[in-house]
This record gives structure tokens, sequence and C-alpha cells, in this order.
């Protein structure tokens, strides 16, 4: 087979730049690991950017997030059951959108069956061959035969653990990374939100967040330790700890029911430079990591895109490669100021550590942030998403 375009992974990034490539004539494939039920049924990120919600216009699949989605003017943080408010509308004039990613990924899976553009899943022992050469290959397996797609550019959107990044010449590649020593136990629920807007806590017990899908579907997350077995969560312990981190009007408010979804997910940072190896591009997950805190990974896998599709374009239809030459450069600009502030959310919202100096220090910096309308700026400038 031939293509302009190989895509592995059929996650956020990989769909939204197939779906932009195809608006553009650009023919791609797209090779999943794992079938569309699956990836469809992986509950993970909640908010979205400006930048984000305008890709996706573009893509052609923004209409059923602009009917659904929830436009959030603020966000609140709760320290130790006392509840404050930072407007990014009065502070930034932006906003941004609770729409799920799951959503958003059958957006775009219905996106690309509407323009007929070829995803192979459940595609098997997929690797990439001659990634500095003029003419790069895919190989894969399918319904038990082998596969050999000759192409142009590979672009690498697999995730954290996809095969791109791995079959890189490990000299060419530098990684850098924090472990975080605890992860997020998230519940999604059928029951009203306990607020309009997110609540971000910071208790001496512990994070938790407060979030949402709709105005009947809740999504809570509570920190815990890496070692947690998720069968010694039944919901009713869930409530339980998620109580007393709340603020009065919030434990008032909050509505219990059966979870229709519980999972841990670890904290991570991690970046792996560059993002471009020959014809071989990396984005999103694949590329880099943050800690859920901030609600970034999504937002960096979509501005990723943004770059490498614009590059792609540029290279096909002006002959001109500046975009592509400047591609990791550019992203890893961005993917650095999400990480130094997906880690400062993270570090100053959860209990990391018994030492009174540190609480003491978190404690400071969230009182700054509450008194100095420049930080709140500062922060509100980084919730909505930077520019570009
Ligand atoms: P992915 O969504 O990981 O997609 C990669 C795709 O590649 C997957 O479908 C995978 O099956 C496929 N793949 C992997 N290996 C191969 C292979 N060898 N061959 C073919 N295909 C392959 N972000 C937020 O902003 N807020 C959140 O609350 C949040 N919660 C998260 C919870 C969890 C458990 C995880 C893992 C992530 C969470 N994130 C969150 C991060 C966010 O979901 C990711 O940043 C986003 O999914 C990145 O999109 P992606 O397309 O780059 O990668
Ligand atoms: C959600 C997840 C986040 O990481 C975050 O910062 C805000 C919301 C969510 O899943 O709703």
């Amino acid at each position: 087979m031939r293509t302009q375009v190989v895509i592995i992974g059929a996650g956020p990034a990989g769909l939204l730049l197939g779906q932009l490539l195809c608006r553009h004539g650009i023919d791609n494939i797209i090779l999943e690991r794992h079938t569309g039920a699956y990836v469809l049924g992986r509950v993970r990120a909640g908010v979205i950017e400006q930048v984000t919600i305008g890709l996706l216009d573009e893509a052609g699949v923004g209409a059923r997030m602009h009917e659904d989605g929830l436009v959030h003017d603020g966000v609140q943080i709760c320290v130790d059951g006392v509840r404050h408010r930072i407007s990014f509308k009065e502070l930034t004039g932006k906003t941004v959108m609770v729409y799920g990613q799951t959503e958003i990924t059958k957006d775009l899976m219905d996106g690309r069956a509407a323009l007929g553009a070829p995803t192979v899943y459940a595609a098997q022992d997929v690797a990439l061959h001659d990634i500095f050469a003029d003419r790069p290959r895919v190989t894969y397996r399918a319904g038990g035969e082998a596969h050999e797609i000759v192409c142009d550019f590979i672009a690498g959107c697999d995730g954290f653990h996809g095969v791109s990044r791995t079959s890189v010449p490990p000299d060419t590649l530098t990684t850098h990374e924090r472990v975080y020593p605890l992860g997020w136990l998230g519940i999604l629920c059928d029951t009203p939100p306990v607020s309009e807007e997110l609540i971000y806590v910071r208790h001496r017990l512990g994070f938790a967040l407060c979030s949402m899908r709709s105005p009947r579907r809740s999504r809570y997350y509570l920190q815990c330790s890496l070692a947690e077995d998720i069968e010694a969560w039944p919901d009713e312990r869930f409530w339980q700890e998620l109580r007393p981190r709340l603020d009065e009007e919030a434990r008032h408010r909050l509505v219990t029911g059966p979870s229709i979804e519980k999972s841990i997910a670890p904290l991570r940072s991690f970046v792996a430079e560059p993002m471009r190896f020959g014809r071989l591009f990396l984005a999103g997950d694949a590329a880099h990591i943050v800690p859920p805190t901030g609600a970034k990974g999504l937002n960096l896998a979509a501005s990723d895109v943004r770059y490498l599709s614009r590059a792609l374009i540029e290279h096909y239809a002006e002959k001109s490669d500046a975009g592509l030459a400047h591609y990791s450069e550019r992203a890893l600009a961005r993917v650095w100021k999400a990480e130094r502030f997906s880690w400062w959310m993270t570090t100053t919202l959860h209990r990391l550590s018994d030492n009174p100096f540190d609480q003491k220090l978190q404690l400071a910096e969230l009182d700054y942030l509450f008194r100095s309308k420049a930080a709140a700026t500062v922060f509100a400038e980084n919730y909505v998403g930077l520019p570009y």
C-alpha cells in the first residue's frame, strides 16, 4: 500500500491530525492497536481550551461540542474548607469548555467515517522502518495477514506506551521525567454536579477535584497512593473520603450515587526531545505527559497537531519544509510551559509530603494567588491556554 502520511494511534491526536489532513486533500491511514469500542470506552480529559475548540471546528467536527459542551467562565479552588473563585473571563477575556474526551473521540471518529478515510483498528505488531530515508515504511498485521505501507511521513500519535518513540535510535532522544508518588482515583456518576464550576480542592487529607460532563453527570477525583487497589474502593468509601475535603456548601449539595466508571491514573511529568526524527514526527502523549492537574494533556496533543498539520499542509501545497523544520522547536516551547503549569498545580494542591515547611509554602502560594490580581492573571492565562 501507499499513502502520504501514516498516523499511528487513533486517540485524539491521531484522529484530529487525520481529519485536518483529509480536509486539505492529504491521504492518510490510521493504524490503531485497539478496537474502536475500546478507544471510546476510556474516560479521560474533560476541559478544553479555546484553541482546541477552534481546531475541532476547523476539522469540521465541532457541532455537537457547541450544542452539548458547557462554557465555564471561571474555576473554584477550595483550601481547607474555604472556597475561592478565579474568573477567567474577567482576567483574560477567555473561557474554557467542559466536553469529555470520549465525546471528542466519537465526533472525530464519525467525521472520519463520513469522509471515508481508512482506519485499521486492532492493528498488531505495528513497526516503523527507514524513518531517516525518503520513503519510510510501516508494517503491521491485521486479520491474520501481514501488511506494509510506504509513505512520505509517519506521525507517531500512539501515546506514552506506543511504539513510535521507542523506535528511534536511543542516542537521538533525550527524556526528562518526574514521577509523583501518587495517582488520581476517578469516578463517573449520573448525578448532578456539586457546583456549576469545577472545584479543585486542597485539603490536609489530600487533593480532590469536583468536575462534570453535563448538568446530570459528575466526575470526581481523589488523590490516592500508587499502590491502591481499585477493588478496595467501593463507591461508599469514595464518598466518605471526598465529603470531608469539601466546604460546607458543597457537602450539602453533594448528591451521591452508583459509579458508572472507576479508574486510577498515575501522575507523571515527561518530555522527550526532539519531537522529529527524520520523517517521523511525534505528537501528543507519545512525546510528553503532564500530570492531569490543570487539564493540559489533551490540549497539548491538539496544539502539537495544529503545528504538525499546518507544516504538512505547507509541505504539500507550497513545497516548503519550513514548518516541518521548526515543528519540534515550536511544539516544545508550548509543551514546557504546560509542563510548568501542571507541575505547579500538582505540587500546590496535593499532599505530597508531611513536612510542615512544604505545607506552609503551599498555603502561601495559594494565599498569594487569591490576593494578587497579577498572580490570578498568571493562573487564568495558563488555565485557559497560552497563545500559539
Ligand atoms: P492517547 O489518547 O493515549 O492515544 C494513543 C492511541 O495510540 C491509543 O488509542 C492507543 O491505543 C494507540 N496505540 C498505542 N500503541 C500503539 C501501537 N503500538 N500501535 C498502534 N496504536 C497504538 N488529560 C486531561 O487533560 N485531563 C484528564 O483528566 C486526563 N485524565 C487522564 C487519565 C488517564 C488514565 C490517562 C492515561 C490520561 C489522561 N489525560 C487527561 C491525558 C489525556 O487523556 C491525554 O493527554 C490524551 O489522551 C492524549 O492524546 P493522544 O492521542 O496523544 O494519546
Ligand atoms: C478533569 C480532569 C482534569 O485533569 C482537570 O484538571 C479538570 C477536569 C475532568 O476529567 O473533568
